[in-house]
């Protein structure tokens, strides 16, 4: 299958996407759901996260990622893969990142990545990033880069 044509840029104030995700569920979510989570947010189409879940086995990776055919595109791919430590979720982080993380059990979120982020959003994105620290654990290592 070739790759999923999409819109560069969604607009994450639409009313499309605001909606109330579901929490993520570990177990479902990931083989060895105890192993500490790498998360990626704006993952796109996953490619940095295929690879460091077939280089690290020992940790689970979750994408967070607003165009939808992307997350089907990375699940896709992890799963032709046979990749069972590897995640990806439809969400808006902007608003509702919180939610997507609220079940998590303290100290299980070590490692959270946001790269090349348009710089309009970011500010956003930081605001409800610190929101989510807040709620947990901090986690061991919270890198944005640009
Ligand atoms: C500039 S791209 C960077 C993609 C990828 N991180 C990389 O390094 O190649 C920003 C990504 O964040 C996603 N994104 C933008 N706003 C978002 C939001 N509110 N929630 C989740 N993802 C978002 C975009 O769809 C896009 O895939």
């Amino acid at each position: 299958m070739g790759r999923v044509r999409v819109h560069q840029h969604v607009n994450p104030l639409a009313p499309y996407f605001r909606f109330t995700p579901e929490a993520l569920s570990l177990e479902k979510s990931f083989e060895k759901p105890q192993n500490p989570l790498f998360l990626d947010i704006g993952s796109a189409r996953g490619r940095f996260l295929l690879q460091m879940a077939q280089d690290h086995r020992d940790m689970n990776f979750l994408g967070i990622e607003i165009r939808e055919p992307l997350v089907d595109e990375a699940n896709r791919l992890s799963r032709e893969h046979g990749l069972t430590n590897l995640h990806y979720v439809f969400n808006n982080a902007m608003l509702s990142l919180d939610k997507v993380l609220e079940n998590l059990p303290p100290g299980i979120l070590q490692n959270v990545t946001i790269q090349f982020p348009d710089l309009l959003k970011m500010l956003r994105l930081l605001f409800n990033l610190f929101q989510v620290l807040q709620v947990m654990r901090p986690p061991k290592c919270v890198v944005i880069q640009r």
